[in-house]
């Protein structure tokens, strides 16, 4: 049996892209410089398809598609910013912002901040609720709890009591 081809085109928000077979759909986007904001994903280790912030839309497929878990096919045609796209990961800030502490004006993660960028750009601009926010001993979020765990230096933790309110 003849082995399938080595690469396959995908084309993603109109730009057609070829990378190698078992590409995901987010690393074809990056070569093809389209960003799609990740958060659980890490290249050290495989997949988690937790956070749900990589969606995009993926012709005659039904649902919104995490694209970090999503193997690239021949003939793909995926949308990473229509507006049902911009809505989920709008909709997903908010839900991953709604239990975070306000912390960042004393937070040394604060200008460095994955969680902060991509609210930036992909959040929704103002939050939907106004009730006072958790406080954590240590930020909870993916990246800067792995990097700490990794024992690189994570601006957000905490060690004294005494920081916290
Ligand atoms: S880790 Fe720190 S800077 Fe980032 S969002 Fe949380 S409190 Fe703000
Ligand atoms: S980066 Fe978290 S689900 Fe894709």
């Amino acid at each position: 049996m003849a082995e399938p081809p080595a690469t396959v085109t995908l084309t993603i928000d109109g730009r057609a892209v070829t990378v190698a077979r078992g590409t995901t759909v987010w690393h074809a986007a990056q070569q093809a410089g389209i960003d799609i904001p990740i958060f659980c994903y890490l290249d050290r280790m495989p997949p988690l398809g937790a956070c749900r912030q990589c969606f995009v839309r993926v012709e005659k497929m039904p649902r919104l598609q995490t694209s970090c878990t999503l193997v690239a096919e021949e003939g793909m045609v995926v949308s990473a910013s229509t507006p049902d796209v911009r809505a989920a990961q709008e909709r997903n800030l908010e839900f991953l912002l709604i239990n975070h502490p306000l912390d960042c004006p004393i937070c040394d993660k604060g200008g460095e901040c994955p969680l902060q960028d991509q609210t930036f750009a992909y959040g929704p601009g103002r939050s939907a609720t106004s009730p006072s926010r958790s406080r954590w001993d240590r930020c909870w979020c993916w990246t800067a709890s792995a990097a700490f765990s990794a024992g690189a230096a994570c601006g957000s933790a905490r060690s004294s009591p005494a920081m916290m309110r």
